[in-house]
């Protein structure tokens, strides 16, 4: 006899249709539409089971940008309390009266620019679905958006996105540089109308941007977050080379007793000691020691304090 408390919910045929269907009225890409979307969800469900510290009935879930809302309804089928946003309502709608259907009374869709949400508006979640979003949100207030959610989250942050495989477009942020690519998503003419008629594009910001992975890690990492990691298995098969699923657990930052010298330094302050640039007071300045280290160490540790060498 099996002891898994892992059953499959029987759906009705026209909330199964809406899953088959999802994606298929263009905007959301031409991969992982429809039928293809399963290989996510299933993704998101192993990542949510396994790293929870508790079972879902005792989980407060918040899903940004949730669309018609698969993943919040498959947490909620599996007893999660579950909060769903979208800015637009053509999709959700349709999740809602699935949601009703199915007798779902934990699971509560609301039109919300994610851009407004943050820990006084919805209170703090254990678990963050963050799915298909962060690529349509632009600079600056992507930043604002990731301060937001981490304000927010108790245990982890699961996010599914576009990255930018090269970057070139580099944008600053509390001293920091970031690399990535502006992707336009509407013309600078198109009217709030046209713009908001893109089911699955943004909002209204004709541009977004695109992190590079490197960026975004380190992003997340400058946000607080003590463990980003990439989730590789459960496999996506055809899943595109330009996206990934990373999660982020806010957890208690380490002390080694190893390598004490590692304690609370930044990762610039890291590469100064290893690179032997930390001046006793008395000793040479950093800038003449610095003369003595290949120029590739030097560019990088000021490229990560956002920093540069230009000759004038
Ligand atoms: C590519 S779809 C992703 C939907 C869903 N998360 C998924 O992965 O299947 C992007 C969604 O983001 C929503 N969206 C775009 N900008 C938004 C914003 N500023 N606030 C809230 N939702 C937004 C769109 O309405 C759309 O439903």
């Amino acid at each position: 006899m099996s002891t898994s408390a892992e059953r499959v919910y029987d759906l009705d045929p026209e909330t199964l249709d809406l899953f088959r269907l999802k994606g298929t009225y263009g905007g959301c890409g031409t991969v992982q539409i429809g039928n293809a979307n399963g290989v996510k969800v299933r993704r998101v469900m192993q990542i949510a089971s396994d790293l929870a510290r508790a079972p879902f009935p005792q989980l407060r879930i918040i899903d940004f940008a949730c669309g018609e809302g698969v993943y919040a309804i498959e947490a909620a089928l599996r007893g999660a309390e579950v909060v769903a946003l979208d800015a637009r309502t053509e999709r959700m709608k349709e999740g809602a009266k699935a949601a009703e259907r199915l007798g779902l009374t934990k699971l509560r869709f609301e039109q919300t620019d994610v851009r407004n949400v943050n820990l006084g508006s919805h209170g703090m979640f254990d678990v963050i679905f963050f799915f298909g979003i962060l690529y349509h949100l632009d600079y600056p207030g992507v930043f604002r958006v990731l301060r937001n959610i981490y304000q927010m989250c108790r245990q982890f942050l699961i996010i599914d996105t576009h990255i930018a495989l090269r970057g070139g477009d580099s944008v600053q942020h509390n001293g920091q540089n970031y690399d990535g690519r502006r992707f336009r998503e509407h013309a600078d003419a198109d009217s709030e109308e046209v713009r908001r008629s893109r089911l699955g594009g943004s909002l209204d910001n004709a541009f977004s941007f695109w992190f590079t992975k490197e960026s975004l890690f380190r992003c997340l990492d400058n946000v607080g977050f003590s463990c980003v990691c990439e989730c590789i298995v459960p496999l996506e098969p055809d899943k595109p080379e330009d996206r990934i699923t990373i999660v982020a657990t806010k957890g208690e930052k380490v002390k080694i007793s190893s390598y004490p010298w590692v304690n609370d330094k930044s990762e610039y302050e890291i590469r100064l000691f290893l690179n032997d640039l930390t001046p006793p007071s008395s000793s040479p300045s950093i800038v003449s020691r610095a003369k003595e280290l290949p120029k590739s160490i030097i560019k990088r540790a000021l490229h990560t304090a956002g920093l540069e060498i230009r000759r004038i």
